[in-house]
């Protein structure tokens, strides 16, 4: 029988993934570390921080950090199917539009796991980000 998982369990193992990783943060301006791990559609589970910069704008979210990454190690042809998204205060923290986009690029159809300000909350990207931009 094909091993489908629960939301509930992919969730609990990417919230994992994106807490430990949250720890290598470099974010000595904000001091507001977040960790990101996505699971791609072939089964694979990158993850990422945010990466802060003295010059403010260079600064690379942490689900930015974990794409980036996984298009770095298998290429362009990656298939995001969800997204968690974790920071250490335990605080409201949806993607920012900028990721959004991102993850637009690599997971139309990707569900979207983050802390809403009443607890847990997910979502499509399609819904955080309505009509993204595509180039064709
Ligand atoms: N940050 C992320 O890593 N992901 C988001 O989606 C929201 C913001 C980071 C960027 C910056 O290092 C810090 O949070 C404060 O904005």
């Amino acid at each position: 029988m094909p091993q489908i998982k629960s939301s509930a369990a992919v969730r609990a193992k990417l919230v994992r993934a994106a807490t430990r990783v949250m720890k290598n943060a470099h974010a000595p301006y904000s001091k507001f570390r977040v960790g990101a791990a996505i699971l791609l559609t072939n089964g694979k589970i990158f993850s990422g921080c945010n990466v802060e910069n003295a010059s403010y704008g260079m600064t690379n979210c942490a689900e930015r950090t974990a794409i980036f990454t996984a298009v770095a190690e298998l290429g362009p042809k990656i298939e995001i199917q969800a997204v968690a998204l974790t920071n250490d205060r335990g605080v409201a923290c949806s993607p920012c539009g900028a990721c959004r986009q991102v993850i637009y690029e690599f997971g139309p159809d990707a569900t979207v796991f983050f802390q809403g300000p009443d607890g847990s909350k997910q979502a499509r990207i399609k819904e955080l980000l309505p009509e993204g931009f595509r180039f064709e």
